[in-house]
């Protein structure tokens, strides 16, 4: 059986029709129900739907043998796992914003609000700015508007939120898609059927 985590969601669904089409398909998993594991044994496949922040640590841990996971997920949580295919979908960028008139000066700590700790502090201190993070867990748009912080990092895809908020993008991070990630162990043991969903899906990329 080869184990999949999938982000819950439009993404996840997205994705499992990659898988489908790469001859790992369960169509259990199209019944609009709240079950979160579906099996084809016929096929050798189970799936789980689990929340997206979370598909490294089943991946990590073994629970699954191989998942999808966002680039900012998996930069943020640093897990021990192969990351195996750049699916290119879910594509978005981490970024900089803040209020639309706030430009930074560079003459006091800058008050950074983000899901992405991480992230965020590896860019800062690789460009030498001092500054003081603020962990928020979402709607992190709020933050410079109540003054909470100066500036935010965080996804931006359509950039909607932003301008419906009077923020903008002060500088982009970087680039985010989703990626296949494996277990380490079970890219040895599992290999074969591993190296198969990755080769079938790569066809697929655009
Ligand atoms: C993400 C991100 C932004 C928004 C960006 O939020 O944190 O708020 O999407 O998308 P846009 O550029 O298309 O407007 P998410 O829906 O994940 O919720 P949360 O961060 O508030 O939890």
């Amino acid at each position: 059986m080869l184990n999949i985590a999938l982000p819950k969601g439009r993404l996840g669904e997205r994705v499992y029709e990659m898988f489908a089409k790469a001859g790992f398909e369960c169509p259990s998993i199209l019944e609009n129900n709240r079950k979160l594991i579906f099996e084809n044994v016929e096929k050798g496949v189970r799936y789980f739907w689990v929340k997206p922040s979370d598909v490294c640590i089943y991946v990590e841990r073994g629970a699954a043998d191989i998942g999808v996971a966002g680039k900012d997920i998996i930069l943020e949580y640093e897990p021990d796992v192969y990351e195996l295919l750049d699916l290119n979908v879910g594509i978005c960028r981490m970024a900089v914003a803040g209020p639309v008139d706030f430009v930074d000066n560079g003459l006091k700590t800058l008050r950074v609000a983000t899901k992405f700790t991480n992230i965020a502090s590896h860019y800062y201190a690789s460009i030498g700015r001092d500054i003081d993070i603020i962990k928020l867990n979402g709607s992190i748009e709020i933050a410079p508007i109540l003054g909470l912080s100066d500036v935010i990092v965080d996804i931006v895809e359509t950039g909607k939120t932003l301008r419906e908020n009077n923020l903008d993008v002060k500088t982009t991070i970087l680039p985010i898609s989703a990626r296949l990630i494996s277990n380490t162990t079970s890219f040895q043991f599992k290999g074969e059927e591993i190296e198969k969903a990755v080769r079938e899906i790569k066809g697929q990329i655009q």
